[in-house]
């Protein structure tokens, strides 16, 4: 019995790490999953590894037809959509004066205006069935900030609230609507902070209270959780996943146990 047994799901940002890890932990549980993502390659690479009971579609979350496609299709193969995962991201950076406004449209297009085109797709199906999960990526910079990134740190935090606005509005209607907050995860997206340069992977490790950065089975893990029935009392929720990361002002210069 898997813990996604007869349930659909659509995950945008699929080619990615967290997306790829996500999908692929939703079908070992028995999901069939609309994966949609702009990379075609590693989208076809996706299916080679996870197997049939997912479809990638070629989707610009950008274009808010796109990702009504992406969720069209998935009603129209599977009947339902249980689970919406609303995952892709992209993003410019620079010092608030100088950043570049194509950059800024575009970044809060991808990652705080596609989610709301992914709702106004997959709500009226929910709400016909009085059931659904919709569960959107934020980060931990959804929380705090970070020099040079206002785009991705105004978009995720707006994120949070429009998620929050979204579980007080359908939660009567038997849908719940939560933020997953990721602190640093091993992904592609984590290489490019990695090749700014001015961090190394061991400096970063060592900010977690657990010593080390996430997988992305592991942020798998709680989208898995918030998308079964075993989290029917959580919505309106922005759960941070960030190994401790943000737990700590050391203000002493007390090292921590190691
Ligand atoms: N990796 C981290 O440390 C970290 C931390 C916090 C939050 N996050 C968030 O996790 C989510 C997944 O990121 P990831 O770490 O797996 O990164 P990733 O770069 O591996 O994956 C992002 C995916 O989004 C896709 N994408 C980008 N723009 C798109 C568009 N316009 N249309 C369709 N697809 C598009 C990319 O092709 C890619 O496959 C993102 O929302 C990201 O902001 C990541």
């Amino acid at each position: 019995m898997g813990r996604m047994d007869g349930r659909a799901a659509v995950v945008t940002g699929a080619a990615g790490g967290i997306g790829w890890a996500t999908t692929k932990r939703y079908v070992e549980e028995g999901a069939k999953v609309v994966a949609a993502d702009r990379d075609t390659e590693r989208g076809e690479a996706l299916v080679d590894d996870v197997g049939p009971d997912v479809t990638f579609l070629e989707c610009d979350v950008s274009d808010p037809e796109q990702v009504r496609a992406a969720v069209d299709r998935c009603v129209a193969d599977h009947g339902r959509i249980d689970v919406l995962f609303n995952n892709a991201a992209t993003s410019t950076g620079g010092y608030v004066a100088d950043l570049d406004l194509d950059g800024w449209d575009d970044s809060i297009r991808v990652m705080l205006s596609a989610p709301l085109y992914g709702m106004q797709a997959a709500l009226p199906h929910m709400v016909e069935r009085r059931s659904g999960s919709i569960i959107n990526t934020s980060s931990v910079y959804g929380q705090v900030a970070s020099a040079a990134n206002a785009p991705y740190c105004a978009a995720k935090a707006g994120l949070i609230n429009l998620t929050r606005v979204t579980a007080i509005e359908y939660g009567r209607l038997g849908i719940r609507c939560n933020a997953v907050c990721p602190g640093v995860v091993e992904t592609p997206m984590f290489e490019s902070v990695l090749g700014i340069g001015l961090t190394t992977r061991d400096e970063i490790a060592a900010m977690h209270a657990i010593g080390r950065t996430i997988q992305p089975s592991e942020i798998a893990d709680l989208v898995l959780f918030l998308g079964s029935d075993e989290s029917t009392a959580i919505t309106g929720q922005a759960i941070t996943i960030d190994g401790g990361l943000l737990c700590e002002v050391n203000l002493t210069g007390v090292p921590p146990l190691s």
